[in-house]
């Protein structure tokens, strides 16, 4: 893709994921435009590119008609994150603001319609996969795209919401023949990552120095982490060789249970604390990790980044960044809100 000819839209590009999508696709000299609502995105991420021209940013809630409408004028490619999203907490916690969803997807995708855009690329997630699937940590077990079917079972309405935009997307290019690719993220983390993650809330109780250290759900609760940088990459291959609105996962294979990420945390920075499991906090599946097959045949992606290196990297620019006494504050709310 010609990426300096094209004028691209990142909505929700404000965001942890966002704000490193913007970063690459600056980088490829793309025109870029953002639009957030900043309910929990934030400025300072992109902050660099408004200095210097480079991104052109407009605060919109794009739940409004008339917003979704303007942010995709004069725009080549639109990549839609901006979603009502949160962590485990909150997607276990707040059904009805994950629902929201479905009105924003909705307005965003039928405005692409109307101006005839030429690529959609949507922010799906690992949550459209059937729960029933998911319950055996010591399966082996490797998520691919054709298991999303009858009978569905998405993970709690956020799941639904992204199975559902998925679904439009689909439709749209059947009888629209609007363009477009739904890429399914499983559990990103990176820097700039917020604490309602669990990779993120993790390396928070480190810093903090917390003891007891607590650990929501038995521990054993398989998931594939993956490098933000990598999910960046994989959504831009995306955006060039997918038309048809296939929805391909980007995640490691990397299989890593939760209590070997806290020991490995504890490791590295040193904290010594006892831990405390806590089974009957928000927990989600005990098994999930993508199959990446498909994104390798059709994108050519792999991810790059090894968890334990990606995870050291996280830790180090945690520790540089944040201050004690913010994060004592804010932690327990972070971790069911967003
Ligand atoms: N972080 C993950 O592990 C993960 C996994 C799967 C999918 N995703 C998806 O990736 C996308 C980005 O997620 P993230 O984790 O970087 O952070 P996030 O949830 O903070 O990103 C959402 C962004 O959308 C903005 N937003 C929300 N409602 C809006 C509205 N009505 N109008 C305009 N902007 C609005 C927020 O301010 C924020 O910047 C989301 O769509 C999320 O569902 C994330």
């Amino acid at each position: 893709m010609n990426w300096p000819k094209k004028n691209v839209l990142v909505t929700g590009g404000a965001s942890f994921i966002g704000s490193h999508l913007v970063d690459a696709l600056v980088k490829r000299q793309a025109k870029v435009r953002v639009v957030d609502n900043l309910s929990s995105g934030k400025i300072k991420n992109i902050d660099g590119h408004l200095k210097s021209g480079k991104v052109k940013f407009i605060k919109a809630d794009l739940k409004e008609s008339k917003a979704a409408k303007e942010a995709v004028k004069g725009i080549d490619i639109v990549f839609h994150l901006a979603a009502d999203h949160g962590g485990r907490g909150y997607v276990d916690l707040h059904q009805a603001a994950c629902a929201s969803n479905l009105m924003l997807d909705g307005l965003i995708f039928d405005a692409c319609r109307q101006q005839r855009i030429e690529k959609v690329v949507y922010a799906s997630s690992g949550c459209v996969y059937p729960n029933y699937l998911q319950t055996n940590p010591k399966k082996i077990l490797y998520l691919t795209e054709k298991m999303v079917g009858p009978p569905y079972e998405a993970d709690n309405m956020y799941g639904w919401a992204k199975l559902m935009a998925e679904m439009t997307l689909k439709a749209y290019y059947k009888d629209y023949g609007m363009k477009s690719a739904s890429c399914r993220y499983f559990t990103v983390y990176g820097e700039r990552g917020v604490e309602n993650h669990a990779v993120i809330a993790m390396i928070a109780r480190a810093f903090i120095k917390q003891d007891p250290f607590f650990v929501w759900g038995t521990g054993k609760q398989i998931r594939n982490w993956t490098y933000v940088g990598d999910i960046v990459e994989g959504t831009i291959l995306a955006a060039e060789k997918i038309s048809d609105a296939t929805a391909i996962n980007l995640g490691t294979r990397e299989r890593t249970s939760v209590i070997s990420a806290v020991k490995e945390v504890l490791r590295y920075t040193g904290h010594k604390a006892r831990i405390i499991l806590q089974p009957s906090m928000p927990t989600g599946p005990y098994n999930r990790v993508a199959d990446n097959a498909l994104a390798k045949k059709l994108l050519g992606w792999e991810p790059q980044m090894k968890f334990m290196d990606g995870l050291h990297r996280t830790i180090d620019w945690y520790f540089s960044v944040k201050d004690s006494k913010q994060v004592k504050m804010i932690l327990k709310r972070m971790l069911t809100e967003r």
